[in-house]
């Protein structure tokens, strides 16, 4: 027979038992709610389009597909013809290749998920940051060349003006970067 001391820590030692379990499961819980670096990346695109593979990887140059960041406001999305100028010999039965074929040859475009914006009042040209500014897509846009999903970087004002205060450039916003 055990008295009811004995008894008691035995009650007790199967609940630290327990906790073995439960605390590791709910650090993992935690963890995959929190932590877990899926739940960081940008928006699904229609077409699995990976900056990773094509900058990174394969080095192709940012500007042979933004091929106006330089000379215009916006840096332009690739037409669909150009993933054809390597998809028609590389890799062209891929599943989602196949996919922007169809979307090429109905000609309807994809509809890209827009991940970088400003806000419509907002005056930002590509431009100036590029041809004279020298400002490299990674200060703004992240490490593009690394992801396979792009994640929004917040534009805040702040974001615009410090650097513009680093660089000595022009902080007179309101009336050159509003309309
Ligand atoms: C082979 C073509 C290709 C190359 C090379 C490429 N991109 Fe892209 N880029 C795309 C396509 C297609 C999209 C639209 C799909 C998406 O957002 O992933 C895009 C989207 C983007 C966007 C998001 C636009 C938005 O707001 O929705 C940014 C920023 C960008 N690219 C920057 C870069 C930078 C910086 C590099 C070089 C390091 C680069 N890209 C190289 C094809 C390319
Ligand atoms: C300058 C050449 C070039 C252009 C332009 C290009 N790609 Fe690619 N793409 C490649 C190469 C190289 C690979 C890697 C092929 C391999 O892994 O064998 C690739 C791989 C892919 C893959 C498979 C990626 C994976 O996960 O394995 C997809 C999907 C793709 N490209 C879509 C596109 C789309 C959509 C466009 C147009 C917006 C495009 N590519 C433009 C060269 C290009
Ligand atoms: C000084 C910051 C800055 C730099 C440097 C920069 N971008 Fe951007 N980019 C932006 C902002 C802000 C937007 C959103 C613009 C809008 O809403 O009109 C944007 C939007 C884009 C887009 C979306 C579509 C479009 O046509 O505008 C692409 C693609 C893009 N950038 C590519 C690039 C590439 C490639 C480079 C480097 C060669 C680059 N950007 C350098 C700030 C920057
Ligand atoms: C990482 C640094 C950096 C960031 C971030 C940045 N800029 Fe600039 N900006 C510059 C530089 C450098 C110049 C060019 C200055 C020069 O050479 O005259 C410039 C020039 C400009 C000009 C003047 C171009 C002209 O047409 O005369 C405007 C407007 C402007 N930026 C708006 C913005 C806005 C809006 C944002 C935020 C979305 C922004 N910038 C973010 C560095 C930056």
């Amino acid at each position: 027979m055990v008295d009811n001391g004995t008894k008691q820590t035995i009650e007790t030692m199967k609940w630290v038992r327990w906790l073995w379990v439960v605390v590791p499961l709910m650090g993992v819980m935690l963890y995959l709610y929190y932590w877990y670096p899926e739940e960081n990346i940008g928006p699904q695109q229609p077409i699995y389009f990976s900056h990773r593979v094509h900058a990174g990887v394969k080095q192709i140059n940012c500007r042979f597909c933004h091929s106006f960041v330089d000379r215009s406001k916006h840096a332009g999305l690739p037409v669909m013809e150009k993933c054809f100028f390597c998809h028609k010999y590389i890799i062209p039965d891929h599943p989602q290749l196949v996919k922007e074929k169809e979307h090429y040859e109905s000609k309807k475009p994809v509809q890209w998920v827009r991940i970088f914006y400003v806000p419509d009042y907002v005056k930002f040209r590509h431009e100036p940051h590029i041809a004279w500014g020298k400002v490299d897509c990674a200060v703004c846009h992240g490490p593009v060349a690394t992801a396979d999903r792009l994640r929004q970087v917040n534009f805040q004002m702040g974001f615009c003006i410090n650097c513009h205060k680093q660089r000595n450039a022009q902080i007179d916003c309101w009336l050159a970067c509003h309309h």
